[in-house]
């Protein structure tokens, strides 16, 4: 099975880090985002993976590519350990990368991938933005798409006053963890949407959302929306769904919670965990110090 990863978008709430730098590559301690996204992939026995990437994404490419010239460097210094991690990289995954000429949009971008997608094979879809830890979330959707059959999305809650950033899915229980999907809109307003079960940017699709994707029309942000491809396809087959835990969900999309996720992964270092810590509380209490010098 081959995924697909969108990381053609401009990244502009993180400029002007993204003026140059994709934003797929901020770091995350000291992987990138993307290799994140990647390594789910790879886990759940996925290595065919097809990039969506525009003129200013080529970082990306390189990063999955070799570096003959580091590599000779980190030789030369002695410095193994290094060497091992970065030769790793080069060789995790087959890319393929397509360029998407103009951006108008999520599902235009993933209709972009249907050269390198077999017709009757089904594909992940994983968004760049949002990491989830603990269970493998494509692992899951492999397993649902073989009991079902059919498209699977995962989901998570968020709080109703959120509910404008996302896609939410109005769903109904199969199971103790499935859902078949009903309804989906885009970024509907708080008083619209139908429930706050949100999508967390990881997709099985059936090739059928292809011939969807072809037949979409702009929409919301006047882009064509993955979202809407999804709803007409509702039309024809059924799109089951599962829960993700919205504790396990780090959206590096805004800053706030990219340093949240930044924390929250560093913590879990061994290296950093214990003066990190010892940092964080002094600042704190240096803070709460102030704040009451100045009250
Ligand atoms: C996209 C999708 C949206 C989904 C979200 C998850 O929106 O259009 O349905 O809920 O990703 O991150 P974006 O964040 O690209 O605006």
């Amino acid at each position: 099975m081959r995924a697909v990863i969108p990381v053609a978008g401009w990244g502009t709430r993180f400029l002007p880090a993204t003026k140059a730098m994709p934003k797929e590559m901020l770091p995350i301690v000291d992987k990138p985002v993307i290799q994140y996204i990647v390594e789910e992939l790879i886990e759940a026995g996925i290595f065919d993976i097809v990039f969506i990437t525009g003129r200013h994404k080529r970082a990306i490419e390189d990063h999955f590519d070799i570096n003959p010239d580091l590599e000779q460097h980190l030789e030369n210094a002695g410095k193994k350990e290094l060497l091992d991690v970065v030769r790793k990289i080069s060789h995790l995954i087959n890319p393929i990368f397509i360029r998407q000429k103009e951006q108008k949009g999520l599902g235009h971008a993933v209709l972009t991938a249907k050269p390198a997608l077999s017709n009757n094979e089904p594909f992940i879809v994983s968004l760049g933005d949002i990491l989830i830890k603990g269970t493998n979330t494509v692992k899951k959707m492999l397993s649902i798409h073989q009991k079902f059959g059919k498209s699977v999305i995962a989901l998570f809650e968020v709080p109703k006053k959120e509910v404008s950033k996302y896609g939410i899915a109005k769903v109904k229980r199969v199971d103790d963890e499935v859902f078949l999907i009903e309804d989906i809109v885009e970024k509907p307003s708080p008083k619209e949407a139908p429930s706050n079960f949100a999508v967390v940017g990881r997709y099985l699709f059936t090739p059928s959302i292809l011939e969807e994707l072809e037949n979409t029309k702009p929409g919301k942000g006047g882009e064509i929306q993955l979202t809407d491809a999804i709803r007409s396809l509702l039309q024809k087959e059924a799109i089951y769904a599962f829960k993700v835990d919205s504790a396990a969900v780090f959206d590096t999309g805004n800053k706030l919670d990219y340093l949240k996720t930044v924390i929250t992964f560093a913590l879990e270092r061994e290296d950093l965990k214990e003066p990190l810590l010892k940092f964080l509380k002094e600042l704190v209490l240096l803070k709460d110090k102030k704040e009451k010098e100045n009250s």
